[in-house]
């Protein structure tokens, strides 16, 4: 199954960015573990990341002709993007939204997340673990799915 891993905006400067929040993981190396654990679970895994909201639009719109299952960290546009989530909730397969650090144990404004209404479920606090927790999930409910 494809599987799109799709990072939003600041995500890029991971293993810079903010290493007390969001680890020291770049995301040169995060992009290697998806596509690694992937090919170990039979996914076709393909990690993308942008800083452009439009562009992560789309992307959304390719996952939903081509069915796939998709982990997204909105990063910033969780918390606003009424865009995003009118795509995601556009998606047919498994949507699982991804946060590297505990949004509910930062600021107020990062508690809410307009995505997670339309996501399948969500994966929050557990580092850049929390991706492929999520890989790990679509591959078992694929597999249940087959079965
Ligand atoms: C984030 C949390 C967001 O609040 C923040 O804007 C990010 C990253 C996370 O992965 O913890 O850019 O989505």
């Amino acid at each position: 199954m494809k599987v799109f891993v799709l990072n939003g905006v600041n995500l890029g400067r991971l293993g810079t960015r903010q290493i007390d929040v969001y680890g020291v993981t770049t995301y040169a190396a995060l992009v290697e573990s998806c596509v690694e654990l992937g090919a170990e679970l039979g996914l076709d895994v393909e990690c993308r990341q942008t800083d452009i909201e439009g562009e992560m639009v789309r992307w959304l719109h390719e996952a939903a002709d081509e069915r796939a299952a998709v982990v997204l960290n909105p990063a910033a546009w969780t918390h606003y993007s009424i865009a995003l989530r009118d795509a995601c909730a556009m998606l047919n397969g498994p949507l699982v939204e991804v946060h590297i650090s505990n949004v509910h144990a930062r600021e107020e404004f990062r508690r809410h997340s307009v995505i997670s209404a339309v996501a399948t479920g969500v994966i929050a606090g557990l580092g850049v673990d929390g991706y492929l927790l999520a890989l790990r999930h679509i591959a078992a409910r694929l597999a249940a799915a087959e079965s």
